[in-house]
This record gives structure tokens, sequence and C-alpha cells, in this order.
């Protein structure tokens, strides 16, 4: 990771490397289930062919870019190297790059494309904000809730449009706002009423389209498009699996710090499992998920 890099986004490289990183690799599956009606609007949108090269931003523990590398798989087979610079010459195969801060999450990510016996794809760890591929090495960026983060949003998309090719795109899934999102709503409300809440969870600029459309014309994007996608989320096999959870993300545990009164946080949290026991069917407790689903292109 260049040395820029890591000083810009020290704090969330130490963030995904340490206990969120963790705790992200231990709830792995769940993300993926409660993930799953939204997935597919991202690879709708994508549209990505045999032979094209695939970049995945925030990939995290490599599913999207696992399934971004057989979308791309192509006839002739680029090595997965062809991202890096001074690693030959792209070919005309289809790949997959999935670039993270997490040196942990892209162990895993590596581990399950071995396993999957998907040759194409490849894991970089580094800051997408100063994005380590080389020039023009690809045509699509993807990215599933990966791109939040930056410290510097125009420098990031900027950095990502560099290594994007003429006539390339992206496509990415980010939040909505926290209150019109159940995933974070539910609990927020609820500790809300017995403290000031923080700011949302997830970046400001990305719950906002308006700012969105600026950031990205601003970076060179055109044709920007922003659609809602909201679906059911999967959280958990039953109230007891979803609060064991909960009680571990890192909003509640600093929003528990806040109200400082641990008899006051169970009574909080004692209305937090209501509200998902209401929302448990058959097949587990199920939430509303509310994100953007961002398109653009490159001249
Ligand atoms: C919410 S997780 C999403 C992971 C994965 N895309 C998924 O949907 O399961 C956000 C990911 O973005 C990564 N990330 C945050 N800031 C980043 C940056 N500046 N450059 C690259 N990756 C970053 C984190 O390490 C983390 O893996």
């Amino acid at each position: 990771m260049a040395e820029g890099s890591r000083a810009a986004n020290a704090a969330q490289a130490q963030r995904w490397n340490g206990e969120s990183g963790r705790y992200w690799i231990a709830h792995r599956e769940r993300h993926l289930a409660g993930h799953r009606h939204l997935i597919p609007h991202l690879f709708r949108a994508a549209r990505i062919s045999p032979g094209e090269r695939v970049l995945d931003v925030g990939c995290g523990c490599g599913a999207t870019t696992i399934a971004a590398a057989r979308a791309a798989r192509g006839p002739a087979g680029a090595g997965p190297d062809a991202w890096l610079p001074g690693q030959g010459e792209p070919g005309s195969g289809g790949s997959a790059v999935g670039l993270d801060l997490s040196g942990p999450m892209l162990e895993v990510a590596r581990r399950l494309a071995v396993q999957a016996g998907v040759a194409n794809a490849r894991f970089v760890q580094g800051d997408a904000q100063a994005c380590p591929l080389r020039r023009d090495s690809c045509d699509v960026m993807i990215s599933s809730f990966g791109v939040m983060f930056f410290d510097d949003p125009a420098a990031a998309f900027a950095s990502i449009a560099a290594a994007l090719g003429h006539r390339s795109r992206l496509a990415f899934l980010c939040w909505q706002h926290d209150m019109h999102n159940e995933l974070f709503a539910i609990p927020l409300r609820a500790f809300g009423a017995h403290t000031r809440l923080p700011g949302p969870a997830v970046g400001h600029l990305f719950t906002d389209p308006r700012q969105v459309t600026e950031l990205l014309s601003g970076a060179g994007w055109e044709d920007i498009q922003i659609d809602d996608v909201s679906e059911p989320a999967w959280m958990g096999s039953d109230v007891a699996d979803v609060m064991s959870y909960v009680r571990g993300m890192s909003m509640i545990r600093s929003l528990a710090a806040d109200l400082g009164d641990e008899t006051l946080t169970e009574r909080v949290l004692a209305t937090v499992a209501e509200q998902y026991a209401a929302r448990q069917r058959p097949d587990g407790v199920w939430v509303r998920a509310a994100a953007w689903l961002v398109t653009a292109h490159r001249a």
C-alpha cells in the first residue's frame, strides 16, 4: 500500500484490519444472506460480459469479485495478474480484481476463490483512494457497500476513473439514510429515545443522491443514474441470533457507551429485540434494507 494512501485512510485501514474486519469475517455468511436480494440489482446494472476486466472496490471477503470473475470469464483467459503494473498486457479474456484495505478479509477472499475453482479472480490490498491498479486496466467497476468510507471521495473516484479505460462504466450499491433503512433505524430509534444519536452509520454524502451525482460528475463520470433499491434483508435465524449480532455492532457498542448505564442499555436492547420479534418469519428475521444503486459511464 502506498504511504500517502495509508495516511489518507489510516483510520479505516486500522478499522478493517482490526475489529471491524474480524466482525465482518465472523458474520460473512450472515451478510451474504442479508445482501442476497440486493446484489442481483448490482449485477444486472453492471452487465459484465465475458472478456471484460472488472474492478470490485472494497470487495471484503470477495463474494462479488468471485461472481464477477465468473461473469467475465472470457474465451482467451487473460492472466489475473494483468491488472497490476509490470505484470504484462491485459489479454482479451475476462477477470476480476478485488481491491480492499483489509488484509484479513482478503485472505478469506483468496481462500474462497480457490475453493470455488475461480482462477481469474485476484485480490489486491490497497486503498481505492490511491488506486494501485495501472491506468486503463479495467472496463467496469462494481462495489457492494465498499465506497462509503473514503476520507476524500472525490480523490477516490478520480483515482478509480484512472484505472478504468475510456467507455468504461461503474455500478455500486451504497446505503440510503440510516432512518430510511430498517437495518440501522431499528436500533437507532430505540437508542435515540435516550441519547443523542451520532451522525449516520455511513457517510452522509452517499445517502444523498444529489451529492453523489455532483461527486461523480466532478470526477469525470457521465450518464449518472441513481435508483432506489429496497429489498427484504435476512438478519438471522431468530431473535436471539440477531441480537447476538446486533450487540457486536460497533454502532451499538458506541451507543451503549454513550448511554453509560448498563441497566438502561439492556432495556433499550429489549425494545430492539421486540422489533425483531415482530419481524420473525418461519425462515428467520427479515428487515427492509434501502440502498441506492448508482450507475455511470465514462466517455
Ligand atoms: C461494508 S464492507 C463491504 C464488503 C463487501 N463488499 C461486501 O459487500 O460484503 C466495506 C469494505 O470496504 C473496504 N474499504 C473501506 N475503505 C476502503 C478504501 N479506502 N479502499 C479499499 N477498500 C476499502 C473495507 O475494508 C471493507 O472490506
